[in-house]
């Protein structure tokens, strides 16, 4: 479709009642591109989405956004404020009214508010195989960082000798939050804490000392550690992850075999991508799927 024929999109700020129309429109959203490529929708009906969309829309942590047609919701985004590090997602537009400029919009709307907070960097994860999102988000200023594996499954291996693993509680925090500083330059303090009182925050032990901590293990936790083998015994600790699975850095080629040595499998390619300030991390990590 030509330029000429988009039409005018208004971008508003989300409300929470506006999840009822946004969650449904993710879902159908996710189903539409991941059946078309094979692969199962990120989210198990419409009520998974419209609860997400209603926890977001309504936390102070998050600046969200939708688009309007003819006063009509045809797509929203948002924006994770809970770090000095912002993440984007998830982004969906009706099936119906995409690649007429909306996802730019929403997308130029989050970029923009980062810039007028000062935020020095914004991050998300893409679906690998949607070309779209890709020239989209690449067109927008955002570098490709990280090739990842989205995992699931229970591993083999039920602990990591020396590792001990846990339930974080509050006094927990500092510790979970001065490793994230070492290993990422920033910590991610909020969300942390909101997982502690959530009770999916974990961590590991070596000796008396914190070596790793999760927020959750699945698709919207991430996890940071100072090696390997605090990550793994974390990733052996879980039952199951949540959501379509954890989201393993291909290039940690060590922790790639592990995952695939202990019965992981992978469920589909994804990329996360940054614009603005980036910093190799220095040491091991699982990044959520905002970043
Ligand atoms: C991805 C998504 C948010 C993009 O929103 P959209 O409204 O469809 O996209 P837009 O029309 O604003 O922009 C798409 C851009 O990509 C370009 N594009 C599309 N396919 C392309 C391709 N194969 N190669 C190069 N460019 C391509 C379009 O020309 C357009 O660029 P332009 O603005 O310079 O014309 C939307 O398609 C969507 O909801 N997809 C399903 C859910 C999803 O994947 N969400 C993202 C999760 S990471």
């Amino acid at each position: 479709m030509s330029r000429k024929t988009r039409p005018d999109i208004v971008v508003r700020i989300a409300k929470p009642e506006d999840s009822a129309v946004c969650g449904p429109i993710c879902f159908d959203a996710f189903s539409a591109i991941n059946a078309a490529h094979g692969f199962p929708c990120d989210f198990p009906g419409p009520e998974a989405s419209s609860g997400l969309l209603s926890m977001m829309f309504s936390n102070p942590g998050f600046y969200c956004v939708v688009a309007e047609v003819d006063g009509r919701i045809v797509g929203s985004n948002c924006l994770d404020e809970r770090s000095v590090i912002r993440g984007v997602g998830p982004i969906t537009i009706d099936p119906g009214a995409q690649n007429l400029g909306v996802g730019r919009k929403l997308m130029q709307a989050v970029i923009d508010r980062t810039n007028e907070c000062s935020a020095p960097g914004i991050r998300l994860v893409q679906a690998a195989f949607h070309n779209r999102s890709l020239s989209l988000y690449t067109s927008l200023g955002f570098d490709i960082r990280e090739p990842l594996s989205c995992m699931q499954g229970q591993t083999l291996e039920r602990s990591v000798p020396g590792c001990a693993v846990r339930p974080a509680k509050p006094d927990d925090a500092d510790a979970c939050n001065a490793l994230s500083r070492l290993v990422h330059g920033f910590d991610r303090g909020v969300d942390l804490a909101q997982a502690i009182e959530q009770g999916t925050a974990r961590l590991v032990e070596r000796g008396d000392r914190v070596t790793g901590y999760t927020t959750h293990l699945g698709f919207f936790g991430h996890s940071t550690a100072e090696t390997n083998a605090d990550l793994q015994a974390l990733i052996a600790s879980a039952e199951s992850f949540a959501g379509p699975g954890i989201l393993v850095p291909s290039r940690n080629h060590l922790l790639l075999r592990w995952c695939l040595a202990n019965g992981l499998r992978v469920v589909q390619p994804m990329t996360l991508m940054s614009a603005g300030l980036y910093s190799d991390p220095s040491g091991a990590w699982l990044p959520s799927v905002l970043f």
